[in-house]
C-alpha cells in the first residue's frame, strides 16, 4: 500500500545544529540574570546555605571576593538580602543607615560601581516575629508597614543600590515608595515591584538562609492564593499605575502562565523570580546523579524566558553564566 506524504514536515527545520541554531525563537544571555546574595553581619562568615548547595551568607569583610567572581562571570545585577545579628519588632535593622544592606550597598558600589544593585525592600529578615510588615492585633497592619517600607527604600536609595525592589506585598506599597524616593531626590530610581508574589512553600529554602520564617501564623493575609490568577493581574495592574518600572512574578517554574498573563497584559519588563525551592529540588536531584543538573538548568530557565520573562533572579546565575560561556 502507498502512504499519504502531503503532511507537514517539521523535521526539516530541525535537521541539524546549524538549522535549530537558526530557527530558535528564544536564547539566555548573561544580561538576562540577577544573582541573589545574603550578606550577614559578623566577620570571616562565610556558610553555606543547607537546604541550598551552593549559595552561602557571605560576611561584608568577605563580600568583595564574592561579588568579584559573579562580576568576573559577566553577571551585571545582584539583589540583595540582610542577615543582620539583632532583630525587632519595628524591623529597625532595615532601614538605619549602618544597616547590612546598605553597608553592603556601599561597599560593593565603591569596587564595582557598574555593577547594579538591587535592593530587596523588605522588614521580614529584620523583625523579630519574623513578618513583612508591623504587627497589630496578630496581623500586619498595612497603611503602618508602608511608612517603615517607605524609609527602607529610601536609605537603602541613600546607600547607591540602583533599583529598588519592594517584596513586602502592602497595598499601595509601590505608591508610597515612589512617592519617598521622588521626594527624597531619587526620580531616577526604578521600582521593581514583587507585584505579583503568591504564598507559596518554594520559598523554605530562602527562609533558612534569611532567618525570615514567621513566628506565628503565614503570610496568607499578605500574599497571594496559589490558586488565583485573575488576583495576579489585578495585583500587576495597581502597581502598573503606582508606577512601577518592572513587574516581579514570584515564583516562577509553577507559575509560568502568570508570567505569560504579565506579558501579555502589560508593556513592562517582566522578572520571573526562580525561588529557592526551585532550586534546591533540582540541586537535590542533581547531588542524587537522577538528572544532568547543566541540561535541566539551561532549558529551565528558558522556558522562563518563553513564558515571557525577560530577566531572571536566579542562584543558578554563576553556573548559567559559566555555562553559556562554554557553548558559546
Ligand atoms: C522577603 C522575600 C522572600 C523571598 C524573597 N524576598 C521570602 C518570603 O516572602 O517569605 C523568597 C525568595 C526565595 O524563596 O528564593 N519577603
Amino acid at each position: 500500500m502507498e502512504y499519504v506524504t502531503d503532511f507537514k514536515r517539521h523535521r526539516r527545520l530541525r535537521s541539524s545544529k546549524a538549522m535549530r541554531d537558526m530557527v530558535r525563537e528564544n536564547h539566555l544571555r548573561v544580561d538576562d540574570f540577577i544573582y541573589p546574595m545574603f550578606v550577614v553581619e559578623g566577620s570571616n562568615m562565610k556558610k553555606e546555605v543547607p537546604s541550598m548547595p551552593g549559595v552561602f551568607q557571605v560576611s561584608l569583610d568577605l563580600l568583595s571576593n564574592e561579588v568579584k567572581e559573579v562580576y568576573e562571570l559577566g553577571i551585571k545585577s545582584v539583589i540583595l538580602f540582610g542577615v543582620p545579628n539583632e532583630k525587632d519588632e519595628v524591623g529597625t535593622g532595615a532601614y538605619i543607615e549602618t544597616g547590612i544592606v546598605q553597608e553592603a550597598t556601599r561597599l560593593i558600589k565603591r569596587e564595582y560601581p557598574e555593577l547594579l544593585i538591587v535592593a530587596d525592600t523588605c522588614l521580614c529578615e529584620y523583625t523579630s516575629h519574623g513578618h513583612c510588615g508591623v504587627i497589630h492585633n496578630h496581623d500586619v497592619d498595612n497603611d503602618e508597614s508602608l511608612e517603615l517600607l517607605a524609609k527602607t527604600a529610601v536609605s537603602q536609595a541613600k546607600a547607591g543600590a540602583d533599583i529598588i525592589a519592594p517584596s513586602n506585598m502592602m497595598d499601595g506599597f509601590v505608591k508610597v515608595i515612589r512617592q519617598a524616593l521622588d521626594e527624597a531626590g531619587f526620580t531616577n530610581i526604578p521600582i521593581m515591584s514583587y507585584a505579583v508574589k503568591y504564598a507559596s512553600a518554594f520559598y523554605g529554602p530562602f527562609r533558612d538562609a534569611a532567618d525570615s520564617t514567621p513566628q506565628f501564623g503565614d503570610r496568607r493575609s499578605y500574599q497571594m492564593d496559589p490558586a488565583n490568577r485573575l488576583e495576579a493581574l489585578r495585583e500587576a495592574e495597581s502597581d502598573v499605575e503606582e508606577g512601577a518600572d518592572f513587574l516581579i512574578v514570584k515564583p516562577t517554574l509553577s507559575y509560568l502562565d502568570i508570567v505569560r498573563d504579565v506579558r501579555n497584559n502589560f508593556n513592562l519588563p517582566v522578572v520571573g523570580y526562580n525561588v529557592s525551592g526551585e532550586y534546591s529540588m533540582v540541586k537535590a536531584a542533581a547531588q542524587n546523579g537522577w538528572i544532568n543538573e547543566k541540561e535541566l538548568v539551561l532549558e529551565m530557565l528558558t522556558s522562563m524566558k518563553r513564558a515571557g520573562a525577560d530577566l531572571i533572579i536566579t542562584y543558578f546565575a554563576k553556573d548559567a553564566a559559566a555555562w553559556l560561556k562554554e557553548t558559546n
